[in-house]
Parts: structure tokens; sequence; C-alpha cells
């Protein structure tokens, strides 16, 4: 991954961050990617999506971290789902991973599957669950995972 990459975990998201994950979610959706939207894929979507995960965060209930260019511009983003039915308070879900089309292919996205582990394991998850429609994304899961957290598996 280039150096100007910086992941960051967002402790609170404000109209910035809602801006820049808005554009890199719609940018995923509007090239393909099945992320529990459909056609048309407006901005007003989008920000409502945010804004929801945002009190989600401010609740303790998700992490989401950020890939940010030297611009401080959001190019990527993953979020682990940290609320948990009672029986299974050791699992994480990896949930969005999202890299805008013009940042693919340098790394960004095993960075913030790493930073994803990590930011798992502090909040003592030890198994992570990817919930994908996606072959090439668990393929990607699959291939990048570390070892730090259990192991993945595709629940549908
Ligand atoms: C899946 C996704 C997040 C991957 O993001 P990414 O930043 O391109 O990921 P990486 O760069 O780490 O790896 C992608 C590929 O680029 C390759 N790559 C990484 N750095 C590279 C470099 N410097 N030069 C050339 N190739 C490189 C990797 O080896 C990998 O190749 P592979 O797929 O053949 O293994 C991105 O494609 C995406 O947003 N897809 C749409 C959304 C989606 O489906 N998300 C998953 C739903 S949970």
């Amino acid at each position: 991954m280039p150096d100007s990459i910086q992941i960051r975990c967002l402790q609170t998201i404000g109209d910035r961050e809602i801006q820049g994950l808005s554009d890199v979610l719609i940018d995923c959706v509007e090239g393909g990617a099945s992320v529990s939207f459909m056609f048309p894929m407006t901005r007003t979507k989008a920000e409502a999506f945010w804004h929801s995960a945002a009190a989600s965060v401010e609740r303790g209930e998700r992490v989401v971290l950020v890939a940010e260019d030297a611009a401080g511009t959001i190019v990527g983003t993953v979020q682990v789902i940290l609320s948990q039915p009672e029986n299974q308070p050791h699992r994480g879900d990896v949930a969005k991973m999202l890299v805008h089309r013009r940042a693919r292919r340098q790394g960004i996205g095993a960075a913030l599957l790493a930073a994803a582990e990590r930011s798992a394991l502090e909040s003592g998850k030890t198994l992570l669950v990817l919930d994908t429609a996606s072959g090439d994304a668990e393929r990607f899961m699959y291939a990048k995972a570390g070892s730090a957290v259990g192991k993945f598996r595709n629940t549908r």
C-alpha cells in the first residue's frame, strides 16, 4: 500500500466523513458491488446509511475504519459489527468492505482487513465472520485474512 494512505478508526462520524464514505459507497455500488443496495444508487440512500452507521458507532455496536489519502480523502472503508447475539459474544462480522475503484489493487483492501482484524481482537473477538454474496470478495477475504483472529466463513 502507498505510504500516503493512512488507516484510521473513526470514533465519531461527522459530515465530512459522511460525504467521503458516501462517495466510496456510491462508486462501489455503481461498479456492481453487491453490498445491500439496488440501482438507482442515490446520495440520499448513501448518506442515510452512513448516518445510521454513525449512530451505531456511538452506541458502541460497530467499528468503522477508513483509508485516507494524503489529502484526507476517504478512499476505502470496512466495518466490524461488534454487537452479536448473547450466545456468540466472541464473534465479529466484517461488513461493507469498500475501496473506491480508482484506488483498487494497491493493497488498501488488504490493509483495511488487517486493521479490522486488529480492532476485532482489541474488542475481544476471536471469530470474524464475513457475510458476502460476492465470490470475488470471499476469495479476497480468505486469501488476505491473517491468523490473528479465528477463521473467516461465508454465511450464505
Ligand atoms: C474487494 C475490495 C475491497 C478489494 O480492495 P483492493 O484495495 O483492490 O484490495 P487489494 O489491493 O488489497 O487487493 C486486490 C488485488 O490487488 C492486488 N494488488 C495489491 N497490491 C498491488 C499492487 N501494488 N500492484 C498490483 N496488484 C496489487 C492484490 O494481490 C489483489 O489481487 P488478487 O485479487 O488477484 O488477489 C474491492 O475490490 C472492492 O471494494 N470491491 C467492491 C466491494 C465489495 O465487493 N466488497 C466486499 C463486500 S464485503
